[in-house]
């Protein structure tokens, strides 16, 4: 397998970290998804819709403080950035989006809750699923989840040779979409049959990693 090279945290974590009654199943779904993507759903997807449309109008609200800390930690720390096109997957709404401006300046945002991406004031925003990008193979510099599903194969499609991946889970190891990143490296080496590396740290409450293709 690619090398992991973890950095030294920089951002501690302060006391009060939330615990979502809801992470482990979560969890367990997105390891699931992350080993087997193609034993997603129409259920689970319309599950997914239902969910984030009762969470949309307290995200920002309840969640708004923590959330960006790992991913701008790994803006500042993760690069050199490849410039091009940057596809937000799992945008939401639109929370993250504007640290991802100060990187790339063309920048894509989708999701699949019109709930969630409807508060997104994103000017590139598209509803669609992270399991079947509407985007053509190899357009992307940049994919990002930010606590999404990983769809490994749409992620190798989708990325040019220099692409990276920039991953995130603001609650960490505990984040309902947390896979471990070994698996999130091995998940995208299988299915592209190439070397990866990945770069990763913790921040505040959350983690990050980059991964991108060796040589
Ligand atoms: C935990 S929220 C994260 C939102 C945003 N990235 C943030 O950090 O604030 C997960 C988001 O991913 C979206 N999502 C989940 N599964 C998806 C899929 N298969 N395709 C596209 N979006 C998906 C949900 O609708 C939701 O808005």
């Amino acid at each position: 397998m690619g090398q992991i090279t973890e950095l030294v945290r920089l951002i501690p974590a302060d006391p009060g970290k939330p615990a979502r009654k809801e992470a482990a199943a979560s969890r367990r779904m997105s390891l699931d998804l992350a080993l087997h993507p193609s034993t997603w759903s129409a259920e689970q997807a319309e599950e997914t819709v239902r969910r984030y449309t009762e969470l949309a109008p307290v995200w920002d609200d309840e969640r708004g403080g923590y959330r960006p800390v790992p991913l701008a930690d790994a803006l500042e720390r993760g690069g050199p950035w490849p410039q091009g096109l940057c596809l937000e997957v799992g945008c939401g709404t639109g929370l993250l989006s504007g640290l991802l401006h100060g990187v790339w300046s063309e920048v894509i945002s989708l999701d699949l809750t019109w709930a969630m991406l409807s508060r997104s004031t994103e000017p590139w925003r598209i509803v669609g699923d992270a399991s079947r990008l509407p985007v053509a193979t190899a357009s992307a510099r940049a994919v990002v989840l930010a606590d999404v599903p990983l769809f490994a194969d749409e992620v190798v499609r989708t990325l040019a040779p220099d692409g990276v991946l920039v991953w995130s889970n603001a609650l960490g190891e505990d984040a309902p979409h947390h896979v471990p990143i070994p698996t999130v490296l091995a998940a995208l080496e299988s299915v592209s049959g190439e070397s990866w590396s990945a770069v990763t740290s913790h921040a505040g409450w959350g983690l990050w990693a980059v991964l991108r293709r060796n040589g």
